[in-house]
């Protein structure tokens, strides 16, 4: 982006001759102009010229991967059961490149289960939890459900440690002898767990790992790491419907050696006459998958693959990161939701709003104004869905993942200093 930096009168407003004088660009601003005074106050932002080729930057659903389109999804399974040699044997297929591309080792089972990532880590608390102490971790929206759901609907005494958006709780105090829940990458708070050495080699408990929005983004260790969980629409761009339940050797074995005192409903059991059901592990699923969803997984996988697999994901997010890093560090109205560098998430990618007059307003008016910057950023078909979740404080999240291009990140970030700016006129001329 040209930054433009000239003289601004007493009142802070521009005068043309001076801009002329000072930045020597003539009389008409280029496109996506940043406006700056000589001191570095950023005064406005011109309407940008290029538009990010792909403006989707939902946290889920995410982007389709590059090049895609229908035409090149399979259709053989289509309109067969998918309990047909074809149907099982693409499930199957599913799995396997699941396996390849996640890393995903020899010993651990992969499922496809009913009812998307919610549908995994429910049956997984449902079936395993009880049988030990439990320690329920969250820092924003999702972990919270999962303890609401341990405490109040399962009604067991977990100890429960909690951060405010935008934070880590103390991970150092858990209790490895406790079975633990916790989220990879908090997708509302855009916080993530740095790495796993919290969690002891030797431990006692199972892991309860919600990775939705960091598998096939971060690096996942996997011996640290007795369930994970994560739905299709995610990092690789998927389809919603299914969740994918991979479990550990030791996961496997709490589930043939407990019972919960609970009912399990048909869609969450994963064991008949305390022996696991090793068909929900070869693409015989519990219930109908869609073959369609299935069909596009596989062609998200391919692709993940043909890329350069796990290591190529991790680099395009890490770099997609890097991008819109750059671009809030050198701008001064807005700020990383995430304190600690370290816990940033390179997927949901979550900001708050610092400019003093903004930041000054109450929630409602603050989330009007984001608002307002999302309607903007949408006419302009510049980018979608980059408001933060509902539960979370005010302010934008921007999905990093491997999906997304990295041209189409710095393409968007001169667009969101103009939706600034122009939603800032707006709540200027309404205040
Ligand atoms: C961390 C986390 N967990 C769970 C969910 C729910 O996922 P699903 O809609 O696939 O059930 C989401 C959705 O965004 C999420 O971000």
């Amino acid at each position: 982006m040209l930054r433009v930096a000239f003289c601004c009168n007493a009142k802070n407003l521009l005068t043309r001759a001076a801009f002329i004088a000072e930045s020597g660009v003539g009389p008409r601003l280029p496109n996506g102009a940043r406006l700056i005074c000589k001191d570095g106050r950023h005064l406005m932002t011109t309407k940008p010229g290029a538009r990010p080729a792909r403006p989707y930057f939902s946290s889920g659903p995410c982007a389709k991967r590059p090049g895609w389109s229908p035409e090149k999804l399979g259709t053989e399974t289509l309109g067969r059961s998918h309990r047909a040699k074809v149907g099982k044997s693409r499930l199957k297929e599913a799995i396997d490149r699941t396996r390849a591309v996640l890393e995903v080792p020899a010993e651990y089972r992969i499922g496809v289960v009913p009812a998307s990532d919610t549908g995994a880590v429910e049956m997984a608390m449902w079936s395993m939890l009880g049988a030990r102490p439990v320690t329920m971790l969250a820092w924003e929206s999702f972990g919270e459900g999962w303890v609401t759901d341990v405490v109040k609907q399962l009604k067991l005494d977990a100890r429960v440690m909690t951060a405010p958006y935008g934070a880590l709780p103390d991970l150092s105090k858990v209790d490895p002898d406790t079975d633990i829940v916790f989220t990879w990458n908090g997708t509302t708070s855009g916080v993530r767990v740095p790495d796993a050495d919290w969690i002891a080699a030797d431990r006692k408990g199972l892991t309860i790992c919600d990775a939705t929005s960091a598998a096939f983004a971060q690096a996942l260790d996997w011996a640290k790491l007795d369930v994970v969980t994560f739905s299709f629409q995610k990092a690789l761009g998927g389809e919603g419907a299914h969740g994918v339940l991979i479990l550990s050797p030791r996961a496997v074995e709490r589930l043939e050696t407990y019972k919960p005192q609970w009912p399990l409903p048909k869609i969450f059991r994963l064991t008949k006459g305390g022996k696991l059901i090793e068909g929900v592990f070869e693409g015989e699923t519990i219930n109908t998958p869609s073959m369609l969803v299935i069909e596009d997984w596989i062609d998200a996988l391919q692709w993940a693959a043909a890329i350069g697999g796990l290591k190529e994901l991790i680099r395009r997010a890490d770099a997609n990161f890097h991008a819109i890093s750059q671009w809030a560090e050198r701008t001064a109205w807005i700020d990383f939701l995430c304190a600690d560098p370290r816990a940033r998430s390179n997927t949901s990618v979550c900001f708050k709003i610092v400019d003093p007059a903004i930041a000054a307003l109450d929630e409602e008016k603050q989330r009007a104004f984001v608002k307002e910057m999302e309607t903007l950023l949408s006419k302009e078909k510049a980018a979608f869905d980059i408001g933060g979740y509902r539960d979370a404080p005010p302010g934008l999240r921007v999905w990093c993942g491997a999906t997304v291009e990295r041209a189409d990140i710095e393409a968007l970030c001169p667009w969101l200093d103009w939706a600034f700016d122009e939603a800032k006129k707006g709540a200027g001329r309404r205040a």
